[in-house]
């Protein structure tokens, strides 16, 4: 990371902001809260952090899908844009900001980086042929396309042919410098199947590419020439920046630049690379401005191993999920089962098993039978000892010590799954050495300093395991901890964000002497399929 004004202990990172022509579908909520995920675990170790979100709403796409509904475009974009804040909200997401391209101040900075823009000599006026995709919003090559000139993302759409006078922005200009960043910095684009692609794509030679559009009116005019509307796509990326404005601050790209840019993490699926990767650097390097850190494209959702559509009716509903199986269930699933990066299958046999065997089972009997435990053969319902006394040999202490780290590197380098694994590779081992040591017959030997002892080193591994589980988990970590006798409340951004406690609670060991431990509780009830689900195990 060459770009950097940047502060070690600030993290800015976005989702794409989304378009606003449905309701929000699973694929916005998988980027969210992955967004959600990584904001919690920067917030866990102490850095300032701000996650940006939001919706894309001008543009052809969503004027015409206001005028088949029959209201103003304003009015369309505020009905979905409150169906997007009412989803983040069941999937408890705790994002710093809500960016709208609507919003007040957005068009001031674009108007400002467009004139930077301009002033630099790379926008310039031609004729733009060709087939543009409108669900895209986005000029396609002819070999992109389909028989019908049908968009190969939109099967059931055609492209339609233009051919107009538009602006054009020079990123031709940009090949060289693109490629050095590349080059220089390998962690830009992630991961590196990704990375590919685009060396692939800008190797080909980049062409200039049109930045307005005539025969629109929903989005903000070219300076200048009211006859062009800006391309969608160059207003909403700069959406990023509008978002890092404080509330009552002016619209001035200084203003919004001065706190947290440059943004260290684009989180974008991967059909919108090429904007993020090639184009979005390719317009900040012409206005003069530092690059984001990181740009990381991620797999396509399917359900069942077909591609989600509404055309095959089989689109995966976000709300009712979250409605059926609670915020934790689905964020867990998604989290764990999905290599990000990879493409990944919903399948919910797998998701209520997957539950069921790691949350409901593994993890949440264990916490429950250990408890009870505690309650019938330590007589004061309290340990007496510390992770100190417990020797070095102990299996649980080993994984335990180094958990932290392994976890934290996992989560660095986004392997969320990989997190999950390391994890449960501790509450697996805690289930079997707890039926191995049988505390049960212990008691009945009167061992009481070995009984303790394991119950000690179970629940222990417990709490850790929740700790580092917390920004999947949030609200299963808190009732865990709590039932172990701590008052830190996960959801709570104030007190989470201190590194002095990242540093204590990810290390094995923080059980106290006397802890207060409270009666056990089922964390996460078994989950049970729907009685007309018909899906099958993938
Ligand atoms: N408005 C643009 C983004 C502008 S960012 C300045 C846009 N919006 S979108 O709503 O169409 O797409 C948002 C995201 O959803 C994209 O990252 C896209 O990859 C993602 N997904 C759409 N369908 C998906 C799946 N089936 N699975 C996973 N993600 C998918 O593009």
């Amino acid at each position: 990371m060459n770009d950097s004004n940047r502060n070690t202990n600030k993290f800015a990172l976005t989702t794409p902001l989304y378009y606003v022509n449905d309701v929000p579908h699973i694929g916005s909520a998988y980027t969210t809260m992955v967004a959600d995920v990584i904001a919690r675990f920067k917030r866990l170790q102490g850095d300032s952090v701000l996650l940006i979100t939001g919706t894309d709403e001008h543009g052809q796409k969503i004027q015409r899908t206001a005028e088949a509904k029959g209201l103003d475009p304003q009015t369309h974009c505020d009905q979905i844009v409150a169906s997007f804040e009412a989803l983040w909200h069941k999937l408890n997401i705790q994002s710093d900001r809500f960016s709208r391209t609507t919003a007040k101040g957005h068009e001031a900075i674009v108007q400002e980086f467009f004139q930077r823009v301009w002033d630099r000599g790379d926008i310039y006026l031609d004729r733009q042929q060709g087939w543009y995709c409108v669900a895209c919003e986005e000029f396609k090559e002819k070999r992109e396309l389909l028989d019908g000139h049908r968009c190969a993302i939109h099967t059931n759409q055609e492209a339609e042919w233009r051919d107009e006078e538009n602006y054009f922005f020079r990123l031709s200009k940009y090949q060289k410098q693109l490629e050095a960043l590349y080059q220089e910095r390998p962690e830009f684009i992630q991961p590196d199947s990704r990375r590919n692609e685009v060396l692939s794509f800008v190797k080909r030679g980049l062409q200039d590419f049109s930045i307005s559009r005539v025969n629109l009116d929903w989005g903000f005019p070219i300076p200048g020439d009211r006859h062009h509307t800006i391309y969608v796509w160059f207003d909403a990326l700069l959406g990023y920046v509008t978002a890092l404005l404080e509330p009552e601050q002016e619209p001035t790209l200084e203003n919004a630049l001065s706190q947290w840019w440059p943004i260290n993490l684009h989180l974008i699926g991967k059909d919108i690379l090429r904007f993020h990767a090639v184009y979005w650097p390719a317009m900040l390097l012409s206005a003069g401005l530092p690059l984001p850190g990181q740009v990381f494209g991620h797999g396509f959702l399917t359900k069942d191993g077909q591609k989600m559509g509404k055309s095959l009716g089989n689109t995966l509903d976000p709300f009712d999920l979250v409605s059926r199986y609670g915020s934790d269930a689905v964020r867990y699933y998604f989290i764990k089962e999905i290599e990000f990066g990879r493409d990944g299958d919903f399948n919910e046999t797998r998701f209520v098993n997957v539950l069921n065997a790691d949350l409901a089972n593994d993890l949440g009997n264990l916490l429950n039978r250990t408890l009870g435990m505690v309650k019938k053969y330590c007589k004061g319902k309290v340990l007496q000892l510390t992770g100190d006394e417990i020797t070095a040999d102990n299996p649980l202490k080993t994984i335990g010590l180094e958990l932290g780290d392994r976890v934290s590197t996992a989560y660095e380098s986004l392997h969320f799954d990989r997190a999950c694994e390391e994890i449960f590779s501790l509450i697996r081992a805690s289930n079997k050495f707890i039926d191995e040591s049988a505390p049960w017959n212990l008691f009945k030997q009167e061992k009481h300093s070995e009984v303790e002892q394991v119950l000690y080193t179970v629940l222990e591994s417990v709490r850790i395991t929740a700790y580092l589980l917390s920004p999947i988990i949030p609200n299963l970590s808190s009732d865990i901890y709590k039932q172990l006798g701590f008052s830190i409340d996960f959801n709570n951004k104030n007190v989470v964000n201190q590194a002095e406690l990242f540093s204590q609670h990810a290390k094995w060991g923080m059980l106290r002497v006397n802890q207060n431990l409270s009666k056990p509780r089922p964390i996460f009830s078994r989950l049970e399929l729907p009685p007309d689900n018909s899906s099958s195990q993938s």
